[in-house]
């Protein structure tokens, strides 16, 4: 088990006696379990899983490496918790401070009492799942081939007259018919002047003739995540939606040339700002973000990380430009860090011009 190997050795530098994991992607990438609700407690000789009834077939099926610790229907799964770490008498415990509750918290520390210290953590297993194995890196491939089937063969039905919500219905269909187990999130489809938010949830507003439409779409599957972005042009493009598209389409060359080992993160954030000059205005949030068993995960490609980029690591590339009262334009595609720089693991499509 190299991954909790590798949590064993963080807890030695951090002079923990163990670690309780509450994060449901941390649980699943260090245990195999997958359920919605359950806690991991490692420590050096600890490997436990507490888990309520609803789960403890699955939990001895996927979390086989674990010893599992039951809760009955009398007593409550955060109290066999407490229970649980009283008995392993550890005087450091590591929580995941980005994850749990104040309410969690209180009632750990007060069930605990004063001779053990609960000491927050962040991004202890977040540092591990920031490289991905070639296992991770195959399912991410495979989803975001699922996504961009399910993309080309949906375009053609981005014509006037179909509503944003009925693009967004017939791509997560798409996706579940190719294999995936749903969308990574709620899929974005925003026409003409929506194209301004760049989150838009997909409406009833019609698609017309001339719209620029922005389709952020990713599929899941075996827990991982894609997310790729599309903009269309409904008809033919005029010159200012030309101009802005292909400004975004610089900015994300230009920066994405430097999605290389050794290089930090906020500096391909900057050179896509760089290249966007005077738009930059218009491009609000960052450049990309990693993504696997979360859609966003570290690193991210932001003024505030400095992460320095290392071969393996998974990250969207997402420049856009947004103005209120018009629209706007997204590009976005999944970039493999690797030894000889960057590969596209996202589907081509061209996207602009659709009649
Ligand atoms: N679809 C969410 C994102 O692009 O980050
Ligand atoms: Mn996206
Ligand atoms: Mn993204």
């Amino acid at each position: 088990m190299r991954r909790l190997d590798a949590v064993r050795r963080r807890l030695s530098d951090l002079q923990l006696d163990g670690v309780m994991v509450t994060t449901a992607e941390n649980i699943r990438y260090l245990s195999g379990f997958t359920g919605s609700l359950g806690y991991l407690l490692i420590g050096q000789e600890t490997a436990e899983i507490v888990g309520d009834s609803r789960y403890w077939i699955q939990m001895e099926e996927e979390a086989a490496a674990f010893t599992l610790v039951r809760a009955g229907a009398s007593q409550g799964l955060f109290a066999l918790l407490v229970d649980r770490l009283k008995a392993l008498q550890w005087r450091r415990t590591g929580l995941e401070a980005q994850n749990l509750t104040v309410d969690q918290y209180e009632r750990l520390g007060g069930g605990l009492g004063d001779g053990a210290l609960l000491v927050p953590t962040r991004g202890m297993v977040e540092e591990l799942r920031i490289v991905k194995t070639r296992d991770e890196v195959a399912l991410l491939r495979t989803v975001a081939g699922i996504a961009g089937r399910a993309f080309d063969r949906v375009r053609q039905a981005i014509r006037p007259g179909i509503r944003e919500r009925d693009v967004a219905f017939l791509l997560e269909q798409t996706f579940r018919e190719l294999g995936a187990d749903g969308p990574s999130f709620e899929t974005i489809v925003a026409a003409g002047e929506r194209g301004a938010l760049p989150h838009g949830r997909a409406s009833d507003r019609v698609i017309d003739s001339g719209d620029l439409v922005v389709v952020d779409f990713g599929a899941r599957a075996g827990g991982y995540n894609s997310d790729t972005t599309r903009t269309i042009v409904v008809g033919t493009p005029t010159p200012e939606q030309e101009r802005v598209i292909e400004a975004v389409r610089r900015a994300q060359q230009e920066s994405m040339a430097l999605m290389r080992p050794g290089v930090t993160a906020d500096a391909i954030d900057r050179r896509a700002r760089e290249t966007l000059a005077g738009e930059v205005h218009a491009f609000g949030h960052g450049l990309g973000h990693g993504i696997g068993l979360m859609v966003h995960e570290r690193p991210f490609l932001s003024a505030s990380d400095q992460t320095i980029l290392q071969a393996g690591m998974v990250i969207t590339n997402e420049p856009g430009i947004y103005i209120p009262g018009w629209g706007g334009v997204r590009l976005e595609e999944m970039v493999l860090i690797t030894e000889s720089g960057p590969e596209v693991i996202t589907p081509a499509s061209s996207e602009v011009g659709l009649a």
